[in-house]
């Protein structure tokens, strides 16, 4: 795997490759295992948007593999004054080895990849969030022990996170079903590659009919970053929208609920539900260390058991 681009992207060998390493390196990091497979390696960090979890793992995580990162801030770099996306590439292969973006448009990280010669990790742009669903398949499958037969169910808004929840239910065999309004639908280019997969993917409008019999459900903000102006619509075109005790009570037993964070309590989520899967929702949290060291180490191509 040479970029972290889009789930679109990989084969479901490659997602259960790094699922399985995600798993071995967070044994390894619980039992005082040390693994510098990335030693004298440099993790750059371009960050266009806020983050906590994506800069703070991604950080940890070069350092527990022998690496360091840098945070390059838009405020900072060039490129937040204009400097195109190609010399910005191309600059920094002479330097690091390997690029972490979090950005707006999804053609920023495609190009930096195409003009730059270095591997490329999608940290978040408005299309898709590779990096969080790995996170969240590695603990579907901790929890659960499989991925087979499951219903994954997302409610809310069709956005990054709603895209690759669908392209990675699907590719690892789960069935997924989506809840949103209809002038919030995920990506075409997502609903297409979803159209292939027939009856294992579902779409409504209506939150109830897409969580009924739900082994693990999904939601997201009803406002992305970016999208701030639009706040006081989305309130209104989303209200109903919410993981609450009603969706919960058509969902499986023992369902679980998972969340990207940061939440936004009695918008998205109930507190009350929040809360009761705290444990489920902060082991996701953990697990963007351990499925983000996963990636680097297959895209910087460190040696680890293979
Ligand atoms: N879930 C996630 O990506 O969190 P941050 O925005 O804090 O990085
Ligand atoms: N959909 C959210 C995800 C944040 C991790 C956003 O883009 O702001």
């Amino acid at each position: 795997m040479k970029h972290l681009l889009k789930l679109l992207d990989l084969s479901k060998e490659e997602i259960i490759d790094i699922l399985n390493l995600a798993d071995q390196l967070k044994y390894e990091n619980k039992n005082g295992i040390e693994h510098p497979v990335l030693k004298g390696k440099t993790l750059g960090m371009i960050f266009q948007k806020s983050s906590t979890r994506t800069r703070v793992s991604f950080e940890t995580g070069i350092y527990q593999l022998g690496g360091q990162a840098l945070f390059l801030s838009n405020r900072d770099l060039q490129i937040g004054r204009g400097e195109p996306v190609q010399d910005t590439a191309r600059v920094l292969s002479r330097y690091i080895d390997c690029i972490m973006i979090r950005t707006f448009e999804q053609k920023e990280v495609e190009d930096l990849a195409q003009y730059g010669s270095i591997p490329i990790i999608n940290g978040l742009t408005d299309f898709c969030h590779p990096c969080q669903v790995l996170a969240d398949l590695m603990t579907i499958r901790e929890y659960k022990g499989r991925f087979d037969g499951l219903k994954m169910c997302y409610i809310g808004d069709g956005n990054n996170m709603a895209n690759s929840l669908i392209v990675g239910g699907l590719k690892v065999g789960m069935s997924v079903s989506i809840a949103c309004p209809e002038d919030y639908r995920p990506n075409p280019e997502v609903l297409a590659f979803a159209e292939q997969y027939g009856d294992k993917f579902f779409m409504t409008d209506k939150p109830l009919e897409a969580a009924k019999g739900a082994d693990v459900l999904f939601t997201d903000v009803w406002t992305s970053m970016g999208e701030e102006a639009e706040t006081e619509k989305r309130k209104v075109a989303f209200a109903g929208y919410q993981i609450n005790d009603e969706v919960m009570a058509v969902a499986n037993e023992g369902a679980m609920v998972q969340h990207c964070l940061p939440a936004h309590r009695e918008e998205e989520i109930t507190e009350k539900v929040f809360e009761a899967h705290a444990n489920e929702i902060f082991d996701e949290a953990e697990n963007r260390l351990h499925a983000q060291k996963a990636v680097m180490v297959r895209v910087m191509n460190g040696k680890h058991n293979k």
